[in-house]
């Protein structure tokens, strides 16, 4: 492997950094080949990890897939490494002269190029997770929110008060249960959900009871509740809603962030922003939490759009709750990074 000066490319250590960067449902659609002859790296896509139901237009994928290549950017720039001449889709299919690399399907392609200096939010690559639970006392946030909000232009943020919490938190409920009463819905999340440490997926991906911060017995009620046969009955009753309601930790935040980006941007750019804007907050030293089913859902969106008071040129792309907690999130895993590449 070798970069424009001839020297080795660390694939492994920079994909290793590379899948800290956030999914959707953490299902990890990326995967990575390099070519040696020409050194060109090809962003992949698993289609086996795709959410057909709450993702039907393929939205969170790609902007799951940006925030991959955004994470690979950032890791390859504390090797000195830029990411140079980055084309994607039909282009970068034609670039790697296929569609489809080992069942994989070509995303983008690009080369590697010398002589730039470390990205500033490197660091907080592995401090960045996503926090499920309640935040700490919202005047300990102030700090970290007027740190954030010196950055917030530069990552099309907007910041909404606390004082919103109790709307939001109903908005989010009520988003969530429209998608959540549905069979289907549910029985897509239901594959995702990682309940029992001694499942073998549970070091793999998708979203595990230490990340979602269930304590043992609510484990093992969930187990059995979330089960889609026996969830139906829930959902049937509406009693289904208090178990997937995120009320108390929105209303615990210290702040809201919202991603509002450009009307034009396509998903991918909008996962490369979403993930700096996090890794920003991060180095704010805020915790967050997407609440994505806000702007899935087109009428929740338009009302938070009102809200901020956003024009036609912007989109509400992704809220997430934010504040400072003690301690930090847990770590949620991925994938082993063998498994990552596609050998060429
Ligand atoms: C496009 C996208 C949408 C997401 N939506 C949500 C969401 O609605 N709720 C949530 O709790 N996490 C959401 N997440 C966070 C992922 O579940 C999280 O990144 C993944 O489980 C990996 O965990 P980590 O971010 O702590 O590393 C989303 C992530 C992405 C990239």
């Amino acid at each position: 492997m070798a970069t424009t000066r001839g020297e080795p490319v660390p694939m492994r250590e920079i994909v290793g950094d590379a899948i800290r960067a956030p999914s959707a449902h953490n299902v990890q659609p990326a995967r990575w080949a390099f070519r040696r002859a020409d050194a060109r790296v090809a962003l992949l896509r698993d289609p086996a990890r795709s959410l057909p139901v709450a993702d039907p237009t393929s939205r969170d994928e790609a902007a799951s897939l940006g925030a991959a290549l955004e994470g690979f950017a950032i890791a390859a720039s504390t090797r000195g490494l830029a990411v140079h001449g980055l084309v994607r889709n039909e282009e970068a299919a034609r670039a790697f002269g296929a569609n489809v690399v080992g069942g994989f399907d070509v995303v983008a392609t690009f080369h590697l190029a010398d002589g730039v200096s470390p990205d500033p939010l490197a660091p907080c690559v592995d401090r960045r997770r996503a926090w499920r639970g309640q935040f700490g006392p919202a005047d300990e946030a102030e700090g970290a929110i007027a740190r954030f909000a010196d950055a917030a232009n530069a990552h099309d943020a907007m910041i909404l008060g606390r004082e919103l919490a109790p709307r939001i938190a109903t908005l989010i409920d009520r988003a969530t249960w429209r998608f959540e009463r549905r069979a289907d819905y549910h029985a897509e999340l239901w594959e995702w959900l990682r309940l029992d440490p001694r499942d073998p997926r549970y070091r793999r991906d998708g979203l595990t009871a230490e990340a979602l911060l269930l304590s043992a017995p609510a484990r093992a009620a969930g187990r059995v509740l979330m089960r889609p046969t026996v969830f139906r009955v829930l959902q049937a009753t509406g009693l289904g809603r208090h178990l997937v309601s995120e009320r108390a930790a929105t209303e615990s935040a210290a702040c809201f962030i919202c991603h509002c980006s450009p009307a034009d941007r396509d998903p991918f750019d909008v996962g490369r922003g979403m993930y700096r804007l996090w890794l920003a907050a991060t180095a704010a030293g805020l915790v967050l939490a997407p609440m994505s089913a806000i702007v899935d859902d087109a009428d929740t969106r338009v009302i938070v759009e009102q809200a901020l008071g956003l024009d036609a040129s912007r989109r509400l792309t992704q809220v997430f709750r934010a504040g400072t907690i003690r301690g930090e999130p847990p770590r949620s895993p991925r994938l082993p990074v063998e498994e990552m590449f596609v050998e060429l």
